[in-house]
């Protein structure tokens, strides 16, 4: 029996919340990436990512709406946790070979990690029964997914590039 008031919709308010400061955080941080990038195919896919994260951020503040909510973030402390780490890894491998692979590996954690927090979220607004929020938040799930898989196949594209040249 549980012990307090606290709903499942008290969890999934404060979830929104989290994922709409990461997203904002994302936001910021994809442009700077994008700019260090050496390859421009990681930089043209960061840059698509980036206005599909702008997307992503309507998409939540729409959900807000249909709560009733204000559209607030709570500050997300692992997104800035990695996103610094990321900006250490920028610093450090600045005009290294190692550069990308570095950002790459640095967005694959911001993907996984938002790939987590999408499917919480989607589940939680089934079992509520916000019907118009789960589609929302489909769309974006798989806009994450599919960024993931993206950054895999650059990834592999950069270790085959880098054995032909040597
Ligand atoms: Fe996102
Ligand atoms: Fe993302």
């Amino acid at each position: 029996m549980a012990q307090t008031e606290k709903t499942l919709e008290d969890l999934f308010l404060i979830l929104m919340q989290d994922t709409y400061s990461a997203e904002k955080q994302v936001l910021r941080a994809l442009g700077k990436m994008e700019r260090a990038a050496e390859s421009e195919r990681l930089a043209a896919a960061l840059d698509a990512h980036r206005a599909e994260t702008e997307g992503q951020i309507e998409r939540l503040q729409q959900i807000f709406e249909l709560l009733g909510k204000p559209a607030r973030g709570k500050p997300c402390e692992a997104m800035q946790s990695m996103l610094d780490e990321a900006d250490e890894i920028l610093q450090e491998f600045k005009g290294s070979e190692a550069l990308d692979a570095g950002l790459i590996a640095a967005q694959q954690a911001v993907e996984h990690y938002e790939i987590t927090r999408y499917g919480t979220l989607k589940s939680w607004a089934e079992e509520l029964g916000l019907t118009e929020a789960v589609p929302l938040l489909g769309q974006t799930l798989e806009e994450e997914r599919k960024t993931d898989a993206i950054l895999s196949l650059l990834a592999k594209e950069r270790v085959n590039v880098e054995a032909a040249e040597a």
